[in-house]
């Protein structure tokens, strides 16, 4: 199983992100691109990312009806992206939907990956807001198996459940999880968090990392503590 570091570029426009990247020089990071630079800049930023030698996260995190993701879904796998995703929430139909849509003629896809819970939410959040009175790690859990059963590759959930979900549905199906901070950095909104030394004992497959990379006074060198506290490099 590939073990990475992906990168969130929540930036809003190309020129920043790649001046971002440019700053990597022959480093080549594996890239989160989601809404905010997807939205502005549509599919030539994808492209050019991946033409820079760059491996792609394309987190769109689509949830509607089955035909409609099936649809969408259809049009991003002509983007030769790495992953991309959507949200267990919109149940095994949609994901099922999904999965036909990505698969290319010749069988090919990237691979998909199923938001269980948004490491935004909290407990108190899923009981309150979406009046779900389960605990969080059940949910989880049961997402992922959702996400299994419906031919999906893994699940996005907080380095927290990835035991948990690698326990349920295997240790090859894959657990991306965000919510990524170091020992000495800021929560910020993020609740279900953990250090990158951590998720690699708690045996996380990526890891996505925003913030702490992307605001750092020196992105190249936090990336790079990223993958030798993930990695062990
Ligand atoms: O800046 P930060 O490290 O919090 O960025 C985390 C990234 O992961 C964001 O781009 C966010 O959209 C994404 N994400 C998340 N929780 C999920 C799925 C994706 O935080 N469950």
């Amino acid at each position: 199983m590939a073990k990475d570091v992906i990168i969130a570029c929540d930036f809003s426009d190309k020129r920043t992100v790649l001046d971002f990247l440019g700053t990597f020089g022959e480093i080549k990071p594996f890239v989160k691109i989601g809404m905010e630079l997807f939205y502005a800049e549509g599919p030539d930023v994808v492209k050019e990312i991946k033409a820079r030698g760059h491996k792609v996260f394309l987190d769109l995190k689509l949830h509607d009806i089955p035909n409609t993701v099936k649809k969408a879904m259809s049009v991003l796998s002509g983007y030769d992206v790495d992953i991309t995703d959507l949200h267990a929430g919109g149940t095994c139909a949609m994901m099922r939907a999904a999965v036909e849509g990505l698969t290319r003629a010749d069988g090919t896809r990237p691979l998909l990956v199923a938001i269980t819970q948004l490491t935004s939410t909290d407990g108190e959040s899923l009981k309150k807001d979406l009046l779900i009175d389960k605990p969080m790690e059940e949910v989880v859990e049961h997402y992922a198996l959702n996400a299994k059963v419906s031919g999906l590759d893994g699940v996005v959930c907080s380095p927290l459940e990835a035991e948990k979900v690698h326990a349920a549905c295997g240790k090859n199906f894959i657990t991306v999880t965000p919510g990524i901070r170091f020992a000495d950095g800021e929560a910020g909104d993020q609740k279900r968090i953990t250090t990158p030394a951590k998720a690699r004992e708690l045996g996380s497959d990526y890891i996505v990392v925003g913030r702490p990379v992307t605001a750092a006074a020196d992105p190249v060198k936090a990336y790079l503590r990223c993958v030798s506290e993930f990695l062990g490099k």
